[in-house]
This record gives C-alpha cells, sequence and structure tokens, in this order.
C-alpha cells in the first residue's frame, strides 16, 4: 500500500458529509484542509462528499476495486486541471485524471486510498473541422459521446472500443482496440496532437513535430506523464454499410476444440483487413463474432474456409450503418456524458502472444476443460485476432507509438464476474490459470498485458515490463523529464527513471 494512504485518512476525517447541494461550488468548501483551501483560493470545483455528483465521481466501473480519494475536483476547464495538479504538488497528494473511470483496475481514483482525482468527464466537447477532417475532444469525452459527436458533424469516425462509456482519456492513452481496429488501427493511432498539463504545472503541446518524445509516451502510457486536457484526432469516413456478425460454435469434446482454436489462429495469420473478429470463450458457450467492412455476401465468402475447418453457424449477418453496428456491440444510447452509470464486480488479466505451438495450444485447450469448465462462475476468454499480415494495428512500426505490443498476434482479455454477493479472496486462480498455462516455458518478449485489462495483483516491477515491454526504458527516461517526483504515480505506472 502507498505511503499516501495514511495522509487521505487524516484529510477524510475533516471532511464533513451529508450536505444537500448537488452542485459544484466555487466559493467555498466544507472540507477544509490545506489541500482544499489551496483549490478554493484557485476557484477549482470541488466535488463535496454527501452530494449526488460526489457519488458518481467516485464510483469505479469494477466493484471489487473501491478507492477513496483525498479529494475529488470536477474540472470544467484546463485552467481547474493546471491549478488542481499545482496544488496537488504542493500539498505532496498524488494527483489522477479520471475520465470515464472504466479502468478495471479503478485507475481512475489512482488504484488506491488517497489521491486527489481530477474528474474530466464534465469536460467533453468535441468539434469536428469539416475542411481538415480534424477533431477535437476535450479530456473528458467518451466514447459514445465522441463517436455521435463526429458522425453527426460531418459522418466521420475513429476506430475504437465498444463500450460507450469508456473515457477517450484511459482508452486512447493507452491502446485502444475495437472492432474496427483490423481495418483501421488502434484508437490512439487516429491522434495527431494533445494538449497536457504536467507536473509541474504547465501546460504544453505535443505533437509529432511539438514535444514528440511526450507525444510518443503519451500514446501508450498517456497515465503517467499529465493530464490531457484536449486531443486532436484525425477522422475517416465510415463505409456506408457494415455487417456485424456472430457464428456459433460447437466444441463438445477437447480434441474439436483444439481443431477449432488451430484453425481460428492460422485464419488470423493472413484474414483479410476488412475482417475484425474475436473469439469468444465464455463458461457455457463459444462463439466468433465481430464487424466486416462489407456486405453479407461478402463476409460468407471471407469467412467461408473458416466455417469449413471449425463448424462454425454464421447465426447473424446483419448489414446496416456505421452507428447502428455501433450501437450492436455498445447499446442503444451511445450518447453518454458525465452520470454514466455502470457497474461489474470481477477480475481480470490479459495476455498478447504469437502464434501459439501446438504445444500451447493443447495446454490451454486441456486446462480450459479439465479446470476452467469446472468453475461456475461466470467467465469469459475473449481472443481478439489483433495483428497478423493484414493488421492495421500491426502496420506502423512497432516503436512508432509507447503501444508496445503491435506484433502480436493475438490479445486475450480473461475476465471472471460475479453478479451477486463478494468476490472470493481465491477468485483470481481460474483466470491467472489460462495466463501460466498458456506462457509457461514461453520465452520472455513472446508475450505481454494490456494495461487497458490489467491484472490488477502484479507487483509496479512486473505491470510495467508486462504492458510496455521494450518501451519500458524510453519511457521511465521520459517520465523523470516530465514528473521526476512522480505526482501521477499510480500502482502500475511507470516509475520515474
Ligand atoms: C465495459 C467495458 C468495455 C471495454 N471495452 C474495451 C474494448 O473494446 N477495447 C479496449 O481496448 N478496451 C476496452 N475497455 C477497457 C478500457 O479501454 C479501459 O478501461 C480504459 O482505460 C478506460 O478509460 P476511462 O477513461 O474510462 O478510465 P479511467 O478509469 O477514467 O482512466 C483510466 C486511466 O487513464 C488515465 N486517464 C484518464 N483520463 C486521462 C486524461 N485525460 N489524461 C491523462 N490520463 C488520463 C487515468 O488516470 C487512469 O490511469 C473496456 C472497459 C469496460 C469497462
Ligand atoms: C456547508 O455546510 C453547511 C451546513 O451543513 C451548509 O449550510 C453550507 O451551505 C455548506 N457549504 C457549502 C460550500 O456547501
Ligand atoms: C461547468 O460547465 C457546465 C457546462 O458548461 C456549466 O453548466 C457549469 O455551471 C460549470 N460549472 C462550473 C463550476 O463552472
Ligand atoms: C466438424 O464436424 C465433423 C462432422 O461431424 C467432425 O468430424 C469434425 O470433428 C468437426 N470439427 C470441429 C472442429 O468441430
Ligand atoms: C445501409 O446504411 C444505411 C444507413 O447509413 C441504412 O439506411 C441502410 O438501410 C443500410 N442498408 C442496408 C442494406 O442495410
Ligand atoms: C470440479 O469441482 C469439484 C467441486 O469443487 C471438485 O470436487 C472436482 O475435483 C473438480 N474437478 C476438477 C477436474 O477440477
Ligand atoms: C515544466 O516541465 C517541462 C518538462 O520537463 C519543462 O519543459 C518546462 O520548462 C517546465 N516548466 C517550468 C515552468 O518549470
Amino acid at each position: 500500500m502507498h505511503s499516501l494512504t495514511s495522509l487521505a485518512g487524516g484529510l477524510l476525517g475533516l471532511a464533513a458529509v451529508g450536505q444537500a447541494s448537488p452542485y459544484l461550488s466555487f466559493r467555498s468548501s466544507n472540507q477544509t484542509s490545506p489541500l482544499t483551501d489551496c483549490l478554493t483560493k484557485a476557484g477549482v470545483p470541488i466535488s463535496e462528499p454527501g452530494t449526488e455528483d460526489y457519488d458518481i465521481d467516485v464510483s469505479s466501473f469494477n466493484l471489487r476495486l473501491p478507492y477513496t480519494p483525498a479529494v475529488v475536483v470536477g474540472a470544467n476547464t484546463t485552467d481547474h486541471v493546471r491549478d488542481a495538479v499545482a496544488c496537488a504538488a504542493e500539498h505532496g497528494v498524488k494527483a489522477t485524471a479520471k475520465c470515464g473511470g472504466h479502468s478495471y483496475a479503478s485507475f481512475g481514483l489512482g488504484g488506491e486510498d488517497g489521491h486527489l482525482v481530477i474528474e474530466m468527464s464534465r469536460m467533453n466537447k468535441v468539434v469536428l473541422d469539416a475542411e481538415s477532417g480534424v477533431a477535437t475532444a476535450e479530456g473528458g469525452t467518451r466514447l459514445g459521446h465522441l463517436a455521435v459527436e463526429l458522425w453527426n458533424q460531418g459522418k466521420r469516425a475513429i476506430s475504437h472500443g465498444t463500450c460507450p462509456g469508456v473515457g477517450v482519456g484511459g482508452h486512447v492513452l493507452h491502446g485502444g482496440y475495437g472492432m474496427s481496429s483490423h481495418t483501421h488501427g488502434l484508437a490512439l493511432d487516429w491522434m495527431v496532437g494533445a494538449t497536457v498539463v504536467l507536473a509541474n504545472g504547465s501546460v504544453v503541446e505535443t505533437s509529432e513535430t511539438e514535444n514528440p518524445d511526450l507525444f510518443w509516451a503519451l500514446r501508450g502510457a498517456g497515465g503517467s506523464m499529465g493530464v490531457v486536457t484536449e486531443f486532436r484526432f484525425n477522422t475517416f469516413e465510415p463505409p456506408e454499410n457494415l455487417t456485424y456478425f456472430v457464428g456459433t460454435v460447437q466444441w463438445p469434446t477437447e480434441e474439436r476444440a483444439l481443431v477449432g482454436l488451430t484453425a481460428v489462429q492460422e485464419f488470423a495469420k493472413t484474414m483479410p483487413a476488412e475482417l475484425n473478429m474475436r473469439l469468444y470463450i465464455a463458461s457455457r458457450f463459444v462463439n466468433l463474432e465481430g464487424l466486416y467492412y462489407g456486405d453479407k455476401a461478402g463476409l460468407e465468402e471471407t469467412l467461408a474456409p473458416l466455417i469449413e475447418k471449425t463448424n462454425a453457424t454464421l447465426a447473424l449477418a446483419k448489414t446496416v450503418g456505421w452507428l447502428d453496428q455501433l450501437k450492436h456491440y455498445g447499446g442503444s444510447n451511445l450518447d453518454q456524458g458525465h452520470g454514466h452509470e455502470e457497474h461489474e464486480n470481477f477480475y481480470s488479466t490479459s495476455l498478447y502472444t504469437k502464434e501459439l505451438s501446438d504445444t500451447q495450444l493443447q495446454s490451454f485447450v486441456s486446462y480450459w476443460f479439465h479446470s476452467a469448465k469446472n468453475n461456475t462462475r461466470n467467465w469469459h476468454v475473449q481472443i481478439d485476432l489483433h495483428g497478423g499480415e493484414n493488421s492495421a494495428v500491426a502496420a506502423p512500426a512497432a516503436d512508432s507509438t509507447s503501444y508496445a505490443h503491435r506484433d502480436y498476434l493475438l490479445m486475450y482479455l480473461l475476465y471472471d464476474r460475479i453478479n451477486s454477493g463478494e468476490y472470493p479472496a481465491d477468485g483470481h486462480i481460474v483466470m491467472d490459470g489460462f495466463v501460466d498455462v498458456i506462457t509457461e516455458g514461453m520465452e520472455r518478449e513472446d508475450w505481454g498485458m494490456y494495461i487497458n485489462y490489467p491484472n490488477p495483483g502484479l507487483d509496479q516491477e512486473s505491470a510495467q515490463v508486462n504492458y510496455w515491454g521494450s518501451h519500458l526504458e524510453k519511457l521511465q527516461a521520459i517520465k523523470k523529464e516530465v514528473d521526476p517526483e512522480d505526482l501521477f504515480y499510480y500502482p502500475q505506472g511507470i516509475s520515474p527513471a
């Protein structure tokens, strides 16, 4: 546990609770401490405990990992962010930006008690420049709102993940893989610039030409470097129609699962850029699901060789426009802003691998059928067909951004959820077991993990190696430049060199 926890206890001891006003106040705060005095003096809105806003601001997506901040700021402007960062630095409290609050490890709350949390979700203005196709989005924008605005303002888009409540802050700054990524790359590949508040309170512009090292670091490890108050995105024009699909798979025996899994992996190596697909293995069923840039006939032709080898049934294939495919994966209410509430109680971990050997595939299937299937909880292993010859994720040079995993063929999310009650203390064993059997004996550089699908149980050292691999040394050097005192510390972030 980080040493600031005790400080937070002290601050919280002074905080008044139970006040009725739902509004953020500029005037004065009922929490009195040197830190809140500093914020009040600077005119930074404080989210007061006891209000409805506060309850929303401190809620985490993962109910298993709740944390209590020292103070929560509801930022409306870059000046609020800058002044909040300055007050945190002055009073020795760690500062953390919270955008969509959807981190699986509650990193938007700092991943521990006692941080000054800068809640960004009131800052979500999106403006598309019709001429250049470049959009600006404030640092608290959620994915669904971004998608709706880009579409409404000019029928444009970026590629990104499926959940509309996820924030661009966490998502884009650490990767951003979704149903358009095999065709159009990661969300961070659309980032062309950002305005950032640094630990020393300065506000800087970043792009390929302005502070390029920082811009490189932001695109993969942004949460450790500063607070992004504005993103600038290039955009693309989506096709008029796309086809989303589900292929159901029946693999009743280990032998058939092994044949099927082998075929999926083989297919991933050369599947066309237009196809985006993942294998979704749940405790009770297996699906292939995805999005095809084209019509149903084109999809059927593309999938035919795989269907033959896996015995999958194309149970659903529907051709629709851009927003409708987003709604299929993200729910009907895409336009999410401040106040979005969504929670689950779960353990997560992740993995990236190159092509698995026959032995590794065998271990995977054996563990699945003999150990994981025997578990009564609600788990799934989602395997995204991330890389391969025609993947837009693999196209840019591996070192072009600090995202360290472009070369991996497969990306796995391992997720174990309970629907009620308390998550069991030993619950992590089932999903960790998958990772252990796959990576057993593997060369260290042949696997990694995704910070947006974090394993909250890792110590900081292994976390950094798993998330940033060969980019870690350069990231730690940049971190030392921009945040030598580790003001933006969180338990799995980049440490200064
Ligand atoms: C339901 C659900 C579905 C998901 N689906 C996908 C998916 O399809 N593909 C995928 O790749 N991921 C997916 N994710 C994971 C998601 O990308 C990450 O959880 C992401 O980090 C969430 O971003 P956030 O802003 O909502 O989180 P937060 O918890 O607010 O922040 C996460 C991290 O980013 C930092 N941060 C946030 N905003 C800023 C900012 N403005 N400046 C600097 N740092 C900032 C925070 O300090 C923290 O370290 C999903 C998550 C959920 C809960
Ligand atoms: C502080 O609390 C008092 C009494 O509970 C209340 O009247 C007052 O409005 C509160 N101040 C702020 C800034 O909310
Ligand atoms: C923040 O911005 C919103 C929307 O622009 C506005 O309604 C609200 O009053 C602002 N709050 C503060 C504290 O500035
Ligand atoms: C597909 O079906 C055939 C015929 O029933 C069967 O022999 C084969 O093992 C199946 N393959 C898979 C991967 O399920
Ligand atoms: C194609 O997309 C448009 C919306 O962009 C929709 O109105 C139309 O019905 C779609 N066509 C088909 C064949 O689904
Ligand atoms: C499956 O679970 C039951 C009950 O927990 C246990 O007794 C049994 O040994 C398990 N079987 C395997 C193969 O793990
Ligand atoms: C703040 O930090 C940046 C990055 O290290 C540096 O370039 C800048 O000069 C610093 N500004 C001040 C006012 O110290």
